[in-house]
């Protein structure tokens, strides 16, 4: 497997350069982007090479940080199964419909992605212990990682975390609190990091768990014969996933690698947490914070979303949408997901389905486009969410009836 090519982090705005050899949070804002040298990956690298290397993340280890693939702290994380979904499709009025199933990482959501870049890049450049705040599916994930990595791990969660994550997080080992007032949760990390001496790997506040997330995107690009869909539809909570997957189709377009226009980028939010989508309806260049949230536990509980202006950018500039789903619809939609492709989808992951549906409606995806939806989480970290099936206990054959 080749070695990184990783050459320095670019802060933005501003473009301050650094070297990356030293753990290093954002600072005054800006948001620190790792860069490689891309023309050697291209001199070095082909893309039959990618396609012969391991069936995890790890295939793309040159356009990851971690200098030694060796380092790699790996669960068996990524290269999930991109679905092609012609029932569903044909349900929805859609000819050219795929699943991404990130429901088949190891803690079952797509966070096992930025855990696993991160942590491999932090324990190389000697971090002993990081922090973070999460809805709930990326402090599962950060504390097993950090177990198998031996690093330590503090989760600062919601009061209605689920109780998937909780156990990730109890039975990792990781240390584990609460907070009540979910808009303090970032403050009360970066007050917790400097104090302690921890690092501070909240939602872009540093940039190697983009670098882990940007893998879907070159899964998407790869599994797709290295031409990007039409579409990418998106479940947005922080906004993270979506910006790592457009920086890795501006990487592939650097490279060579894929051609034509970039897909345009549809994000879908709970109705009661939207404030990419109010933004986006009024014309705004970035996000308020959203005061009133209701939604159900598990992720897209981002009231002020770190990537909220990015994500815009990137609508903005290719074309797309933000569009609001309410729970009920995400909650049809888990089950017309499961009952068409059997495919098990978290609520989060379902929204983009209900997203799609809406974007049909109103013309702004044409049926015979090609459309990726971004599937982020399983089924099986959400069943307290889900509904609770009736199911009638019997005694014999006979009471079944034919
Ligand atoms: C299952 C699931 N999907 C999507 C998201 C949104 O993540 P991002 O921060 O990449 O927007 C989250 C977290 O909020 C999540 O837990």
């Amino acid at each position: 497997m080749n070695a990184s090519c990783l050459t320095h982090l670019e802060a933005l705005p501003g473009g301050e350069t650094f070297p990356p050899d030293a753990p290093r949070n954002g600072s005054d804002g800006a948001v620190l982007f790792a860069r490689y040298d891309l023309r050697r990956v291209r001199r070095e690298v082909t893309r039959e090479a990618i396609e012969r290397g391991p069936a995890t993340l790890w295939r793309y280890a040159p356009l990851l940080p971690v200098a030694d693939p060796a380092h790699a702290v790996t669960l068996g994380e990524g290269y999930t199964p991109l679905l092609r979904t012609e029932r569903l499709g044909a349900q929805v009025g859609c000819r050219d419909l795929w699943v991404k199933d990130e429901g088949r990482n190891p803690s079952g959501t797509f966070k096992d992605r930025g855990a696993a870049v991160a942590v491999s890049r932090y324990r190389e450049l000697g971090v002993k212990t990081v922090a973070l705040n999460s809805s709930g599916n990326a402090g599962g994930s950060w504390a097993l990682y950090c177990a198998r990595a031996g690093i330590g791990c503090v989760d600062i969660l919601p009061t209605d975390a689920q109780a998937s994550s909780l156990s990730h997080c109890a039975s990792a080992g990781a240390r584990t609190y609460f907070v009540e007032d979910w808009h303090a949760s970032g403050r009360i990390v970066a007050d917790a990091c400097r104090q302690y001496g921890w690092f501070n790997v909240c939602t872009l506040k540093e940039p190697y768990r983009l670098e882990g997330k940007k893998t879907m995107g070159l899964e998407i690009a790869e599994q797709l014969g290295w031409r990007l869909p039409d579409v990418v539809v998106y479940p947005m909570g922080g906004g993270l996933g979506a910006i790592a997957i457009w920086k890795a189709f501006y990487e592939l377009a650097e490279l060579g690698w894929t051609g034509g226009k970039l897909p345009r980028l549809i994000v879908t939010q709970y109705a009661g947490c939207a404030p990419a989508v109010k933004a986006f309806d009024e014309g705004k260049l970035d996000v308020e914070p959203w005061t009133r949230l209701d939604v159900p536990p598990g992720g897209l509980k981002s009231p002020n979303p770190p990537g909220g202006r990015l994500v815009l950018e990137i609508i903005r500039r290719h074309g797309g949408a933000a569009l609001a789903v309410t729970t009920e619809e995400a909650l049809d939609a888990v089950a017309e997901m499961a009952r068409a492709e059997g495919v098990f989808a978290c609520p989060e992951s379902a929204t983009t389905l209900a997203g799609l549906r809406k974007a049909l409606a109103r013309g702004l995806v044409e049926s015979d486009e090609r459309v990726v939806l971004v599937s982020t989480g399983s089924g099986l970290k959400s069943i307290p969410v889900l509904p609770q099936p009736a199911v009638r206990t019997i005694g014999a054959a006979a009471e079944i009836g034919a």
